[in-house]
Formats: structure tokens, C-alpha cells, sequence
């Protein structure tokens, strides 16, 4: 795969060895993230950071990730506060913004929108979510967070055993992990959701052409003997009312109880977050917090190793990195 100048619009882009790249430089990233030292390699670049649908970690860590690499960033958040309120087409605001970026981040409500929005650009776009299609960063941090989780546990992706729960219809961070994984040998993928939330045929084909193990059920069940349960919130936004969307709120919970009768104790556990932490839903429950296995933070930490690598290859700019290094003058205990 050829990164440098290429838009990163849907994991259908990657194989092993492109991934393994991506994850090499994220690993270099790993003391400007902590602090440890900065780099001006992106001195004088900038991002126009687009998000025209609601989000915290994801906006701010592709951000953050710019600015680690020395870049200035341009944010517009919300539909309401730019020209798509007025009419304006996605290729025309494409045209428009890419005249003042370097690279664009961009996240939209609808499904195919970053891909039409990225003809009309004249920069690399990277897509941080469109509707229920896709979220490819996220499904590269996540890997990346299974990966070192699951060496820790003496354990390799090749034989990964997932339990993803809850809302695999309209997740789209569920739809983009599972492809990725399916690139890996004798995965063994456990889908836990309410029937009308399944995940969709497009991507149980892709499971299912590259040979994998697939049980499909609407019940959590006895010992999963899983490596990592993968769990969802209920994407309200996508459905048509509130009403239906609290049907399946709070179906699948999980909390030390249920985790202990249903998994083993070194089943890692992942969340995208938002967790819905409202008592309705509450799907990862706090008293989770202090179960080492809970990977949820991990996972939003590797999210600015991921997206730095991302930035670094699509400008070209990984093999320089270190070149631009200088010190960091302030006190900092991240790498504590
Ligand atoms: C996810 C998303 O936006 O798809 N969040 C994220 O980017 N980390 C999942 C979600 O909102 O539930």
C-alpha cells in the first residue's frame, strides 16, 4: 500500500504488511506522546479537522496528534456551523477546505460521505467515521491495543478468539475492526447482539470468505473462552426514534459479576467509548475500573500513536521524524 499523498478512507485499503507499517511508526511515536521529547517535523503544516457529527476522543486525538508532530490544526464541529447548512455540496466544501490544509480529517452522519467528500479534495483524507459504514483509525488503534494486549497474555492475533456485544448493525467501529482481523489466520469471532442489531451480511461475508469460525447468537452464555470481549453502546443517533433505540438499551451489560461468570480472568476488555454510562444502558459498568483487564483507556492512549503514524506516512514524513527532535522544557508526568 502506498500511504504518502493517499486518503485513508476504509480498512478494505489495508493488508498485514501495510498495517504492520502503520504500527511500526506508531511505535516511534511512543516518547513524543509522552513527552519525553517534541519534533517539528510538521512545522508549518496544517489540518483541517472536520467533524460534522458529535465526538470527543476521536476529534481531539487526531488533533492532538498533529500537534505532536509539529502541525497547526483547523477544526469546524457541527453541520450547523458551516456551509453544508447552506447547500453547499460535500465535493464543493472538499474544494474549498483542501486549499487551506495539508490533510484533512473529516467525520459525517452519512455512510460513502468522507469518500465523496475526498474527490473533490485536493489533500489526503483521512476518515474519522461515516455513518454506520466505517471508522478506520479506530479499527487500526484497536488492533493495535488487541496486539500488545494480547502479547502481554503470551497470546498472538493469528487465533484471536472476540466476543464483540451490543450494536453490531450500526457500529461502525465493529464493522471496520472485524475486517481488519479477518486479514489474520483462524480468527474465531463471537457476536453477541440482539437479532435485529446484527452485524451486517457485507461484513459477515468478509468473516466468513476469509474462512473464520462465526457463532452468531442474542444470548450472553456460559464461558466464552474469549481473548477479548469487544463491547458497544447503542448508536441512538442511527436510529429512526428514540423509542426503538431504548428497546436494546441496557440488554447486554457488563460488570465484574457478569464478566467474571462469562469470561476468563485474562479476557482483555475494549470499549470504542463513549461508554453510555446512564443507568438505562450503563454497558461497562465503573466497577470495572480498577480490573487491570479493562483496556478501555489504553485503547484512546494508542489512539494518538495510531493517528501520528497515520499523519507521518500519508505525508511522508516517517523516516524523519527524529531529524526534527527537540527538547521538552516543561514538567510532565506522562511517561511516569
Ligand atoms: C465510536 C464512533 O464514533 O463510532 N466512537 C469513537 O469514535 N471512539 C463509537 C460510538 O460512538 O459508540
Amino acid at each position: 500500500m502506498k500511504f504518502e499523498g493517499s486518503h485513508i478512507l476504509s480498512v478494505n485499503q489495508f493488508d498485514r504488511s501495510a498495517i504492520e507499517q502503520v504500527f511500526q511508526v506508531a511505535n516511534q511515536m511512543v516518547p513524543y506522546a509522552k513527552r519525553q521529547k517534541r519534533t517539528k517535523v510538521l512545522d508549518g503544516a496544517i489540518m483541517g479537522n472536520l467533524f460534522f457529527e458529535p465526538s470527543t476522543r476521536t476529534r481531539v486525538s487526531f488533533g492532538t496528534a498533529f500537534n505532536l508532530l509539529g502541525g497547526e490544526v483547523r477544526e469546524t464541529t457541527g453541520m450547523e456551523s458551516s456551509a453544508l447548512a447552506k447547500g453547499e455540496s460535500l465535493f464543493d466544501t472538499a474544494r474549498v477546505l483542501s486549499g487551506y490544509s495539508d490533510i484533512i480529517a473529516m467525520r459525517h452522519p452519512q455512510n460513502g460521505s468522507v469518500a465523496e467528500f475526498a474527490e473533490g479534495s485536493r489533500v489526503p483524507v483521512i476518515n474519522g467515521g461515516d455513518g454506520s459504514n466505517e471508522h478506520p483509525t479506530q479499527a487500526l488503534l484497536d488492533l493495535y491495543t488487541i496486539e500488545k494486549e494480547i502479547n502481554y497474555h503470551g497470546g498472538s492475533l493469528d487465533g484471536l478468539h472476540i466476543a464483540m456485544i451490543g450494536d453490531l448493525k450500526f457500529g461502525r467501529t465493529v464493522h471496520s475492526l472485524s475486517k481488519l482481523l479477518s486479514l489474520y489466520k483462524n480468527i474465531r469471532f463471537t457476536l453477541i447482539s440482539p437479532k435485529e442489531l446484527a452485524m451486517p451480511d457485507s461484513v459477515l461475508s468478509v468473516i466468513e470468505n476469509a474462512g473464520h469460525r462465526l457463532t452468531i447468537t442474542d444470548q450472553l452464555e456460559g464461558n466464552m473462552d474469549a481473548d477479548i470481549c469487544y463491547q458497544t453502546r447503542i448508536q441512538e443517533e442511527r436510529f429512526p426514534s428514540q423509542e426503538e433505540a431504548n428497546q436494546y438499551r441496557g440488554k447486554f451489560r457488563l460488570n465484574q459479576q457478569i464478566y467474571t461468570k462469562h469470561f476468563q480472568s485474562k479476557t482483555v476488555i475494549m470499549h470504542p467509548l463513549p461508554r453510555d454510562s446512564r443507568a438505562e444502558a450503563n454497558e461497562l459498568d465503573n466497577d470495572l475500573n480498577q480490573n487491570p483487564n479493562l483496556a478501555i483507556f489504553r485503547q484512546t492512549d494508542n489512539g494518538v500513536l495510531v493517528r501520528m503514524a497515520l499523519f507521518a506516512l500519508t505525508l511522508g514524513v516517517e523516516n524523519l521524524v527524529s531529524q526534527y527532535d527537540c527538547d521538552v522544557h516543561w514538567y510532565s508526568n506522562k511517561s511516569k
